[in-house]
């Protein structure tokens, strides 16, 4: 095994989208392009699809020093109203845009930390957005909770805005790993904000946890895993700790390089929390994520409908998705369109009247089925390249490329296409990236994904 990690571990992207941000082509997108293919998407998606919203609130009232998220750290809480007003504005940009009144069938609030904000300006966000909006059938609505700030206030507003799906911010128990990553989150908050959720009729509690973290040792990771069990939430995410300090600044260098795990150390972390979590009843789930039998993210699995997008895996996915506040992206299919990354510029550009969308990509033909074919390898963790619309130009190139995962037993060929096998599915980055044509034909020359393992 050790072997293989060393030969594996790269620098790799985590496959939110295709291509990745880092290759996108900006000179050839314009904020005009990016409206023609979201109106475009928008009239070819049928009613009953609807569009989905994602929402970025950033802010957090204290910094952890591992997080790669887009947040501002602050205590005031006056930054509240002004936000959601400048989210409502920007809902109202897009609302011009459209040639009916939308249907939503997914909202997803991300951050930071939505339960920073009040559940009144929670719920005045939410009445803006259906004040030009109404609700598909079978629609689901989800938030991230953190688990030191979200109060039973918070969890009954939101029921009663119809979300049913929270999923917390737990990473590990272990004191000396808290102290490190300055998140100290006694098992208290998680107990009692996952019990919470539930009684007020939450139908899926995900807990999202982290190997690779500083400090981490088997032990501790044992501990943390057995914490878990005792509340049984129904989604794990057990995401790869991301050492991304070069594009996050100082946020990340709250504990040395040393007081990380080696990667051999970190594959044991993962391989022993899959195998406590399987006997735990849960399933994996493409990449980083486990869920029990009866949670949706598992029935999509086993009906191929699993979707991946830039908030991680979904079960359902609608043509459109439209990202609202700063840095979020949006995604009409054919195109991608990311907002300003600083809350200033951000509320600079829609108070202005315009979008705040500053680079993105329109997908090319060859881009749409290679997003296809990576889709399917980060969902399915297989693909086919059969018939017209899979025909990928290149494949004899990638296939010499794929020869030593062959060799390795982590994939096989089928007729015109192949499947990564279990031993396998800890690589699967890797074997996208030979799909990645993107990548493949412009070779970064610094460092601008995290390792693959
Ligand atoms: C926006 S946060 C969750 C909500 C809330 N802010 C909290 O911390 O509880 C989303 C999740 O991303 C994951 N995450 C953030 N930075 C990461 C990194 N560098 N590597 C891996 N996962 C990371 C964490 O598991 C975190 O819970
Ligand atoms: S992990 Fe959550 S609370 Fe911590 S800084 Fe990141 S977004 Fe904020």
């Amino acid at each position: 095994m050790n072997n293989l990690i060393q030969k594996y571990n790269i620098p790799g992207p985590r496959y939110t989208s295709y291509p990745t941000v880092p290759f996108w082509d900006n000179d050839s997108f314009s904020k005009q392009r990016w409206i023609e293919t979201f109106q475009q998407s928008f009239d070819e998606s049928n009613e009953e699809e609807g569009i989905s919203l994602y929402i970025h609130l950033p802010f957090c009232e204290a910094l952890c020093t591992f997080c790669a998220c887009n947040k501002r750290i602050t205590k005031q809480h006056s930054v509240e109203v002004p936000y959601i007003d400048t989210v409502l504005k920007e809902w109202k940009l897009y609302i011009d845009l459209f040639s009916s009144r939308p249907k939503i069938k997914e909202i997803h609030l991300g951050g930071g930390t939505p339960t920073f904000f009040s559940p009144e300006n929670l719920k005045k966000l939410m009445d803006g957005i259906f004040e030009y909006a109404d609700v598909a059938d079978g629609y689901e609505f989800s938030l991230e909770g953190h688990p030191n700030n979200t109060t039973r206030e918070h969890l009954q507003m939101l029921y009663d805005l119809g979300f049913r799906r929270i999923s917390y911010g737990v990473q590990d128990y272990d004191l000396k790993v808290q102290k490190a990553i300055n998140r100290v989150q006694p098992f208290e908050n998680v107990k009692q904000a996952t019990e919470e959720a539930r009684e007020i009729g939450f139908t899926s509690v995900s807990h999202d946890l982290i190997f690779g973290l500083p400090h981490q040792t088997l032990e501790g990771m044992t501990e943390t895993i057995n914490l878990t069990k005792a509340l049984n939430p129904d989604r794990i995410s057990f995401y790869s700790y991301a050492h991304v300090p070069w594009i996050k600044g100082v946020g990340q260098r709250g504990f040395q390089d040393e007081d990380l795990p080696s990667p051999e150390q970190k594959r044991e972390l993962y391989e022993e929390g899959k195998r406590m979590f399987e006997e735990m009843g849960y399933f994996e789930i493409g990449m980083d994520h486990f869920a029990l039998e009866h949670d949706s993210m598992y029935q999509s699995m086993k009906n191929h409908t699993l979707h991946r997008n830039f908030m991680g895996y979904s079960s359902s996915k609608t043509q459109l998705m439209v990202g609202l506040g700063v840095s979020s992206i949006s995604d009409s299919w054919y195109s991608f369109a990311q907002n300003e990354k600083t809350v200033e510029e951000y509320e600079k550009s829609i108070h202005s009247g315009e979008l705040s969308v500053f680079k993105g990509h329109i997908l090319s033909e060859e881009d749409l089925i290679m997003r296809k074919h990576i889709l399917n390898l980060m969902c399915n963790l297989e693909t086919s390249w059969e018939g017209e619309k899979m025909q990928i130009n290149n494949i004899e190139r990638i296939k010499i490329m794929l020869e030593d995962m062959i060799d390795d037993g982590l994939i096989e060929f089928k007729e015109n296409g192949l499947i990564v096998k279990e031993e396998g599915r800890p690589y699967v980055r890797n074997v996208c990236m030979t799909f990645d044509k993107r990548m493949i034909d412009n070779q970064p020359e610094t460092r601008i994904f995290s390792m693959t393992i």
